[in-house]
């Protein structure tokens, strides 16, 4: 019950900070009572981490959306090029956020933003370039799924800028993407079918010197192909299928960065 309100009260923090649209800096420069850091430099931080999820998941849509595609046997060149990628993400992006990605340095967001999500935009190009080999394999190429090319991504990422970014689930199939105690928590909340959609969940400790964010995650029509029912039995990649219906809470992204006050 404690955790349950200590997670509460930083959703009602936060909630203050997300109503700020992208543009518009909050005002003053308040520092944050149980952590002494400048509220200023918090909510820029949080407003960068969304925008790295939402970037992320962006990315997992496009490769979702080619699925079909790519799975299709005998098609020797799936057009899946990582310029016809990049495009897309792009547009993608643009939808999701009204943030251009051709046009960072002129939009209105946090420097640390913009060159965190240039990094990004790099290693998710940098990645499907990798891919093209398994994309173009005449006999299908069910290994280029999401998870796959967002678990591919975050290693690079996190490599290149010391920003963990990370794709989880309260029961994953991958024991590599299980969640620490934190993420836990946070996808408790998320699968309550009555918390608001697509509200994240922030906390910043001073002990910890990082803010960590977890971005929500639904089941798309796409994602049942693989997620949905019949729950047990297998999907095309070998797993059981979760069972999940549409629209119903399929885990998150996770971001961690550093904060330096
Ligand atoms: C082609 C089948 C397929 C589709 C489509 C698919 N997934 Fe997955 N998903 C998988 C597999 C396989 C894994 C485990 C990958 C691995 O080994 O790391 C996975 C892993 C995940 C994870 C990480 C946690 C875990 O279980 O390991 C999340 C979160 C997730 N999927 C959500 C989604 C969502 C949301 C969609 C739709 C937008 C989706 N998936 C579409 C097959 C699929």
């Amino acid at each position: 019950m404690l955790r349950l309100l200590r997670w509460i009260a930083v959703v009602v923090i936060i909630s203050g900070g997300q109503s700020a649209r992208a543009g518009e800096p909050p005002a003053g420069k308040t520092t944050n009572q149980t952590t002494g850091i400048a509220l200023q430099t918090v909510l820029e931080v949080e407003q960068t981490a969304r925008f790295l999820a939402l970037l992320l998941d962006s990315g997992r849509a496009v490769v979702n959306d080619y699925q079909a595609l790519f799975d299709e046997p005998g098609r020797a060149k799936k057009g899946f090029t990582p310029a016809v990628f990049e495009r897309q993400l792009t547009d993608m992006f643009r939808s999701r956020s009204g943030i251009d990605l051709d046009n960072l340095d002129g939009s209105r967001i946090p420097s640390l933003a913009k060159k965190l999500m240039k990094e990004l935009v790099e290693t998710s190009t940098a990645v499907v370039a990798d891919l093209q080999s398994e994309i173009t394999r005449s006999n299908g190429s069910a290994g280029v799924i999401p998870a796959i090319y967002g678990a591919r991504v975050v290693s690079h990422f996190t490599e290149r800028t010391g920003v963990r970014m990370k794709q989880t689930a309260l029961v994953p199939r991958n024991a590599a993407n299980a969640p620490d105690s934190v993420e836990r928590s946070a996808l408790e909340i998320f699968a309550d079918p009555n918390y608001p959609r697509e509200k994240v969940i922030t906390e910043t400790t001073a002990r910890s010197g990082v803010l960590r964010l977890m971005f929500p995650l639904y089941a798309t029509r796409q994602c049942l192909d693989c997620h949905g029912e019949p729950r047990g039995a297998l999907d095309r990649t070998g797993y059981p299928r979760e069972g999940l219906k549409l629209g119903q809470s399929a885990g998150a992204i996770s971001v961690t960065i550093p904060i330096t006050k």
